[in-house]
C-alpha cells in the first residue's frame, strides 16, 4: 500500500486548469477530471513543457509547446510528437485535501495496453 501525502487543498483543484505541486523534488501536474482527481509527470516526455500549463479536453491533455495529446488516465501518448507515455502516480480526494502518492501507479499503464 503507497503512502499518501497531501498535496493541496480541495478548493485549489478545478475542473479545466492544472496544477503544479512539488513533492519530494518531483514536479507533478493535478488535474480534475470528471470530479477525479489525476496525477502525472508535470514534464512533457518531448521537450520538457510544463503539463499543468496545458489545455485539457475530456480526459485528454494537450501539451502547451508542440501540442503532443496524452491520456491523463492512462497516461498513454495519444498525437505525437512526444513518444513516451507519462508516468502517472496515484491521486485521490479526501475530506480535507488532496493526496497523492509518489510510487508511479504502474497498475494504472499496465491495464491500459
Ligand atoms: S514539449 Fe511537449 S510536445 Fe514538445
Amino acid at each position: 500500500m503507497p503512502d499518501f501525502v497531501k498535496v493541496a487543498e480541495l478548493d485549489e483543484l478545478d475542473e479545466g486548469t492544472g496544477l503544479l505541486v512539488e513533492v519530494n523534488g518531483e514536479q507533478i501536474a493535478l488535474f480534475l477530471v470528471k470530479g477525479e482527481v489525476c496525477a502525472v509527470q508535470d514534464k512533457c516526455p518531448h521537450r520538457g513543457a510544463p503539463l499543468s500549463e496545458g489545455q485539457l479536453n475530456g480526459t485528454e491533455i494537450r501539451c502547451p509547446w508542440h501540442a503532443a495529446k496524452f491520456d491523463l488516465i492512462t497516461g498513454k501518448v495519444i498525437n505525437p510528437p512526444a513518444r513516451r507515455d507519462l508516468r502517472c502516480y496515484p491521486a485521490e480526494k479526501r475530506a480535507d485535501g488532496v493526496y497523492l502518492s509518489l510510487a508511479p501507479d504502474a497498475t494504472i499503464n499496465e491495464s491500459s495496453s
